[in-house]
This record gives C-alpha cells, sequence and structure tokens, in this order.
C-alpha cells in the first residue's frame, strides 16, 4: 500500500516496471516479513529498529523447547499466566454455546495482546544457548533491553468487551440455520472443523479455522481468535482495514461468514 501511494507521481515511462514492482511489494506483504507482525531488524516496526535479530518467527515460535502448557504451535513465549474475563460474565442472555476458559490459541495472541509481558520475551532466543524455560528479554550485545515501548493496540485481560472466544460454534440451542455449516475432517485421529470458503474441500488459510477443543463431553468446533485472524496473512492491511484478518471484512463480509443474518 505504501508503494501503491508513492508511485503515484511517477512518469508514464516507468509506470510498466513500477506496476511489476508493485504486484511483487503485494505478494510479499501478503505474508509476516514487513508486516506489523514483522518484529526483527529487518522489519518495518518501529518496535524492532533496534533488535539485534533479523529473524521473524523467533519471536513467536521456536523449533525446539516450547510451551506446551496450551495446544498452541511451538510457541517460543511463556504463556501469559493472567486471569481473565471473559464473555460469560458480561450475562447475555441471548448467548447459546459454552465458553470455556481462555486457552488454545487465543492465549497465543493475548500474551502479547494482553499487554503484561514485553513484545521480546522469549523461551529460546537466537543462537547457541539462548534458552530459558521460563522466558526472558532478548537484549543486545551490551547486555541492555533494545525493544522498548509497545505501539501495540492491546486489548487487555476483560475480554468481555471484546466477540467471545472459546465459544462453541452454533452451540447446541441453535437451530440449524443461523449459523453456517462447517466442513470437518479426522487428522492423526483428532477432529478438525473449518468453514469452506473456496469449495475445494481443503482446508486453506484463507478459511475460517475453527479450533478443537474438549468441554468434557468430547472435541467440539471452538471460535477463537485466529479463527478471524491469521497472524502471518497481511492481505487485509489498508487504510479502512487492519491487517491479519482472514478475509476482508468489507460489507462485514467476515461477519456473515459465521453468523447467517
Ligand atoms: C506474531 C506471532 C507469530 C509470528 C511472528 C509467526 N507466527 Fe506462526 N503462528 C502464530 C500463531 C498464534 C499460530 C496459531 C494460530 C494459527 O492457527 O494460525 C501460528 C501457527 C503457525 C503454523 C501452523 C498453522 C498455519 O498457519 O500453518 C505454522 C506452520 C507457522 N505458524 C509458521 C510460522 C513461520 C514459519 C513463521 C515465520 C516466518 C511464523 N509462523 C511466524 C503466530 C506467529
Ligand atoms: C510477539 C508478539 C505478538 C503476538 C504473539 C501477536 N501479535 Fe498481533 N501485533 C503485535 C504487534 C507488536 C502489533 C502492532 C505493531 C505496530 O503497530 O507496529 C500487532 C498488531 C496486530 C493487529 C493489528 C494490525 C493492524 O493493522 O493494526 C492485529 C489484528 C493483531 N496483531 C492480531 C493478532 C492475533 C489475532 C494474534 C494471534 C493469532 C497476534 N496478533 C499475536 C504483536 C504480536
Ligand atoms: C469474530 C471475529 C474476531 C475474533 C474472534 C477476534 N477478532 Fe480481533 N478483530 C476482528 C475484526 C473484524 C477486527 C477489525 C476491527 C476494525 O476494523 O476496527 C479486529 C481487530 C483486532 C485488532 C486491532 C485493533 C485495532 O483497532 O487496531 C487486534 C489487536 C485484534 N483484533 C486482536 C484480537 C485478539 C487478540 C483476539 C482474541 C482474544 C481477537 N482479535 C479475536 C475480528 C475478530
Ligand atoms: C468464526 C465464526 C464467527 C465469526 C467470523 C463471527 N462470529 Fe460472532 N459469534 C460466533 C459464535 C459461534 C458466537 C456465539 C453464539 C452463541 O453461542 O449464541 C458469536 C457471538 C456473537 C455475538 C454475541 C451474541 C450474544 O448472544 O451475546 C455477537 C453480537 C456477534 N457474534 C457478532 C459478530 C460480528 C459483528 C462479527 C464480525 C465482526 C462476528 N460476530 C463474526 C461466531 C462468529
Amino acid at each position: 500500500m505504501e508503494t501503491l501511494r508513492t508511485i503515484k507521481g511517477v512518469t508514464a515511462g516507468i509506470i510498466a516496471s513500477a506496476a511489476v514492482m508493485v504486484m511483487m511489494s503485494t505478494l510479499a506483504f501478503a505474508g509476516i516479513s514487513g508486516s506489523k507482525h514483522d518484529l526483527g531488524s529487518g522489519g518495518s516496526s518501529q518496535l524492532g529498529a533496534n533488535m539485534t535479530t533479523d529473524e521473524i518467527c523467533v519471536f513467536c515460535h521456536t523449533p525446539h523447547g516450547s510451551d506446551t502448557t496450551a495446544a498452541v504451535p511451538l510457541w517460543n513465549k511463556s504463556l501469559p499466566g493472567t486471569a481473565y474475563t471473559t464473555y460469560a460474565s458480561l450475562g447475555s442472555t441471548t448467548i447459546a454455546g459454552e465458553i470455556m476458559s481462555v486457552g488454545s490459541v487465543s492465549v497465543a495472541c493475548l500474551s502479547c495482546h494482553d499487554g503484561t509481558q514485553a513484545m521480546d520475551v522469549m523461551i529460546n532466543k537466537p543462537g547457541s544457548g539462548g534458552y530459558n524455560a521460563a522466558g526472558s528479554e532478548l537484549v543486545g550485545p551490551d547486555g541492555t533491553h533494545k525493544m522498548t515501548g509497545t505501539p501495540i493496540p492491546v486489548i487487555g485481560s476483560d475480554l468481555k468487551n471484546d466477540h467471545p472466544v472459546g465459544i462453541q460454534y452454533g452451540g447446541n440451542t441453535h437451530p440449524a440455520g443461523e449459523y453456517t455449516a462447517l466442513t470437518t475432517a479426522s487428522i492423526n485421529g483428532k477432529s478438525v472443523w473449518w468453514i469452506e470458503d473456496t469449495v475445494d474441500a481443503k482446508r486453506g488459510k484463507d478459511e475460517i479455522m475453527l479450533y478443537t477443543r474438549d468441554n468434557g463431553g468430547g472435541d467440539e468446533p471452538f471460535v477463537e481468535c485466529a479463527s478471524c485472524h491469521d497472524p502471518h496473512n497481511d492481505s487485509t492491511a489498508s487504510a479502512t482495514s487492519v491487517a491479519f484478518l482472514r478475509k476482508s471484512n468489507a460489507g462485514s463480509a467476515l461477519c456473515l461468514t459465521c453468523h447467517i443474518k
């Protein structure tokens, strides 16, 4: 998008090559590199400006020694011990699904977005001998902390003013037809669910993901932060939309993917 604005004033002769560059940068921006989730020194986030690593994934994932206290993939941050207030405490009488405690992938997002720990706290730092099970901040060669300030949209620990997460999809007192039907598959003996958007019967990342949780009655599909957000995909970033949505919410399309209204 920055590139689009920049090329407005260029002469006709270089428009064609500029157009190719725009296409290339559009492709690049569909990932993490250069996005608001790129916290390394090579990224554009102001947080990463002084960082001593240009790695991207390390702020969230480690190949070894991850935190397994919740079902989040290879998580490189100590999961927050924050006590969350869930949507259940709002007392909405129209809700039908069960609201479980914060867990699964939502707690991964909240390990940065509840505002309780620094963005560069990690378990397994880049390089040799960087492991610390409790997690600690990345420091520069001089031993000082480089990531200062938190210019980040923090949603805090009170989640009753947010769309419910850890919420059972199409809870049992909802008649069929109020929520879009899910597609299901069994992977490694575990049931998984998603909303098939492109009808190729494959669970692509653009599809709306449900996350499998056992609420005591067996595995069921739940809505979590990452049902609506893909933390790796910046393609919805624009002047009128935030980044990292699974699909554009223009015309409320994201809401209408689940809710039949
Ligand atoms: C800002 C945090 C963040 C960064 C940076 C990040 N991830 Fe993730 N990643 C997550 C979260 C949260 C999940 C779980 C949610 C989900 O299902 O997508 C996840 C899930 C995944 C998954 C499994 C689901 C999927 O989308 O395929 C893979 C694979 C993955 N990440 C790879 C990577 C790689 C490779 C990088 C670096 C290029 C990276 N991630 C950077 C947060 C991050
Ligand atoms: C390693 C810390 C970290 C994790 C983990 C993380 N985020 Fe972020 N996120 C950030 C930072 C930092 C920013 C803002 C950067 C900025 O404004 O420059 C951000 C911004 C965002 C934004 C706003 C984008 C915009 O265009 O304004 C959304 C939406 C978001 N994150 C969602 C998520 C979700 C959902 C998850 C989990 C799937 C997640 N994040 C996990 C650090 C993180
Ligand atoms: C039901 C879908 C849905 C769920 C679930 C959801 N979000 Fe969002 N989120 C959105 C949409 C849509 C927006 C864009 C709102 C806007 O444009 O103002 C958004 C915006 C954000 C932003 C940017 C706020 C801003 O105004 O800059 C952050 C950060 C964020 N979400 C994090 C999270 C986290 C963390 C979770 C889980 C605790 C979560 N979201 C769960 C749909 C969802
Ligand atoms: C991934 C699917 C999904 C998406 C996308 C989604 N929702 Fe929901 N939403 C749900 C589920 C499931 C519930 C719980 C409903 C229940 O059990 O009664 C819910 C609950 C709600 C509630 C609370 C209902 C109550 O009775 O208290 C509101 C309001 C709502 N959603 C609005 C929205 C809006 C607005 C958007 C778009 C920004 C959105 N939803 C996107 C699945 C989704």
